[in-house]
């Protein structure tokens, strides 16, 4: 009888030790997948912060199949905390500016200045020239309409050429 359990008892340590094996692939799979999705993000104040918050329920790159403008962000962020993200306070105002700079839509012929603010990286008086701009001259058609604002850097429009929604 005893000689018939070595065997037996080869082989499940031969499946603990490959189950072993498949789980540390596994594991470096995850990390592996995880560490690329973090890199679709582009670098800026905030992404260390959404990575955090963001990732505990869903993967945090939901945030880049749902295109939305920063009013929209704010709702999706009060949304998340109902569903019971957490973060501190500070932590939401960084995860938030940073779906403004880097990810919202620009609706450049509406927003108000305050939100260009934030969407377009300017300071409060190249947020009040584009307003003023439009305003003037009937809104804007083009991005290349966008860069002809005095005080608007060109870089910045054409980092958001995709995102601006005339
Ligand atoms: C506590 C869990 C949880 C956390 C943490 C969380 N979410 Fe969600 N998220 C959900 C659930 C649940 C849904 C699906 C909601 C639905 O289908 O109505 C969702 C859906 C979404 C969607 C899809 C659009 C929508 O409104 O349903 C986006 C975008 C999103 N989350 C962004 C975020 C961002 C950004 C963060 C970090 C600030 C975050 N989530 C953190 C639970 C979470």
């Amino acid at each position: 009888m005893e000689g018939g359990m070595a065997p037996r008892a080869i082989i499940s340590t031969m499946n603990r030790r490959s189950l072993f094996a498949l789980s540390c692939s596994a594991v470096v799979l995850v990390l592996t997948m995880s560490a690329a999705m973090q890199d679709r993000f582009p670098t800026g104040p905030g992404k260390a912060e959404l990575v955090k918050v963001c990732s505990s329920c869903h993967e945090p790159d939901n945030v880049f199949a749902y295109p939305q403008t920063a009013g929209e962000w704010a709702d999706t962020l009060q949304k998340m905390a109902q569903l019971g993200a957490e973060a501190t306070p500070d932590d939401w105002r960084l995860i938030e500016q940073y779906l403004d700079a880097n990810l919202a839509l620009i609706p450049i012929n509406a927003a108000p200045a305050v939100e260009l603010q934030r969407t377009m990286d300017v300071t409060e008086a190249v947020a009040d020239a584009i307003v003023k701009h439009r305003k003037e001259k009937g809104g804007f058609k083009s991005v290349d309409d966008v860069k002809k604002v005095p005080g608007v850097d060109a870089s910045k429009v054409d980092a958001r050429k995709d995102r601006l929604i005339f």
